[in-house]
């Protein structure tokens, strides 16, 4: 999809299908601006009540007036203009649209922005269209031999905002990453194996300059001590591989924002094997690492006036003769010696190594990881919020109003210090499993005891970073979250 702005009167540039919204309590008068032979239609429609502004219904009139600028027009009900659309009904408006502009097969549409705007702003209009519009034209035809023809169509918003430009370059940059982050995640094992995605990190160094990347394999991680990453990676035949990647926008002296993903190219459970049914869903379990490859992407061409440590920690859990066992006691880079109760509690053993690394090497202002961390989670909150735990109020305020912002909510777990004492150990210092209840939040905990005293959120997108119902797809959450936190902290 292309999407641009028109400025100028929407009549001057032709199109396939023009969309306008249009409100239940709308009253054809002589002081609206639509073109005569638009009210005329709309006048009929509302007189037959064939159309009635009801929200999200939607209906279709073909233009017998030859030549016209637009061949058809598509009228969406707002409802009454006097009721908020929350955001999530919003979306579901441009669903509407979707659905329709996609069967008709449109390849030009003008849409009259300033019609759609009612109790929103422009730029969070059209951050909506594009985000939502593209989310739903995304297909993975990588292994289809006879794909169907992409639906490519030009978008124009027309709109007299002065803010629209600056909104379609946000929202071309962000949905670009959303796709290549979905490109990524939708990668299966037996490709998708821990150098491939060494590569595709590799590959940023080579497209911006601002970008370094640095990436530990077997030895590097040895060398520093990282036996709880390197333990899950023991019966895999392919190696970890932890990368860096170094995003510098701001002075050398600034401490940057951190931001580890978990990128388990296949979760199997290890020796504490999982359930067949549904284990093919683990190919996802890299879904934080990829976000963190495509962020970096996104912060990168956006420029931002900030330095960002993005790393992606790509590991592999497998059931091998050479695979660490239940039981297995193993100190952590940081001195932690850590009871192995279960080896499919895998993503925080890759994490705490990956964490304490990165806070000693970088001295970050602030970390963040982003993980498929638990089932739990899921349990909790479905697939609706992120999990969010954070040792930081005023943090993890920052990033609850950036996933309220960017319609990508996350919801607050405690870490009270009750909490800590569920992963005791009796032989070590800490358990990497407490059992089923509340797994996402001693999982948090788990964490907490290798990010220093530096501000830490942790984010559990087990529930949020695909979708198996129906046809399995990856989501590239919370990557909007994310990229209007940097933002905003660029900004600052
Ligand atoms: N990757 C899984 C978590 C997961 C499971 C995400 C299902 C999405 C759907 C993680 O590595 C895991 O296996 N977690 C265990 C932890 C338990 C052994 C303490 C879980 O949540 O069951
Ligand atoms: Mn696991
Ligand atoms: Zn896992």
């Amino acid at each position: 999809m292309n999407f641009s702005i028109l400025k100028d009167d929407y009549r001057t540039k032709k199109a396939d299908c023009l969309i306008l919204g249009i409100n239940s309590n709308y009253k054809p008068s002589a002081a609206d601006s639509f073109p005569e032979e638009i009210k005329k239609i709309i006048k009929q429609a509302f007189d037959e009540k064939t159309f009635t502004g009801e929200f999200k219904s939607v209906r279709h009139f073909t233009i017998s007036e030859r030549p016209y600028f637009c061949s058809s027009i598509l009228l969406v009900g707002l409802g009454d203009s006097n009721e908020q659309i929350s955001s999530v009904r919003y979306k579901k408006l441009i669903d509407a649209v979707y659905q329709q502009i996609k069967m008709q097969a449109y390849s030009s549409i003008t849409i009259l922005l300033d019609g759609f705007i009612q109790n929103r702003s422009c730029s969070s209009c059209i951050k909506s269209f594009v985000g939502e519009l593209s989310f739903q034209n995304y297909r993975y035809t990588e292994y289809k031999s006879k794909p169907e023809t992409p639906y490519n169509p030009d978008i124009a918003f027309a709109t007299v905002e002065d803010d629209a430009e600056e909104a379609l370059a946000y929202s071309t940059v962000l949905k670009d990453a959303i796709d290549e982050a979905r490109d990524l995640q939708h990668t299966p094992g037996n490709v998708g194996n821990s150098v491939y995605f060494a590569g595709k990190a590799k590959e940023l160094e080579n497209k911006y300059s601002s970008i370094s990347v640095k990436i530990l394999g077997r030895s590097e991680l040895k060398q520093e001590k990282m036996s709880a990453y390197l333990a899950v990676c023991s019966g895999s035949s392919n190696p970890p591989q932890m990368c860096i990647i170094n995003y510098r926008g701001a002075g050398e002296q600034v401490a940057p924002v951190a931001i580890v993903g978990k990128g388990l190219t296949f979760d199997s459970g290890g020796l504490s094997l999982k359930p067949a049914s549904g284990m093919d869903e683990m190919k996802y379990d890299k879904c934080g690492a990829c976000v963190v490859i495509a962020l970096m992407d996104a912060i990168a061409r956006l420029g931002l006036k900030i330095n960002v440590v993005g790393v992606a920690a790509f590991a592999e859990n497998m059931p091998d003769a050479d695979s660490y066992r239940p039981g297995d006691l193993i100190t952590a880079r940081n001195g932690l010696n850590i009871e192995v109760a279960n080896t499919d509690a895998e993503g925080r053993m890759v994490l705490c190594d990956a964490i304490s690394y990165t806070v000693d090497t970088y001295n970050p202002e602030i970390i963040l990881d982003l993980a498929t961390l638990t089932g739990g989670c899921i349990v909790a909150l479905g697939h609706i919020a992120t999990g969010l735990i954070a040792n930081d109020d005023n943090l993890a305020k920052e990033l609850i109003a950036a996933g309220e912002k960017s319609n990508d909510k996350v919801w607050r777990l405690p870490l009270d210090e009750e909490y800590q004492e569920l992963i005791d150990s009796k032989l070590a210092d800490i358990t990497n499993s407490a059992g089923r209840e509340a797994s996402p939040v001693t999982a948090g905990a788990f964490l907490s005891r290798f990010t220093g005293n530096i501000p830490w959120a942790h984010l559990d997108i087990a529930g949020t970073a695909w979708n198996s119902n129906g046809y399995k797809h990856p989501t590239g959450r919370p990557l909007a979250l994310l990229l209007e936190y940097v933002v905003s902290k660029a900004g600052k």
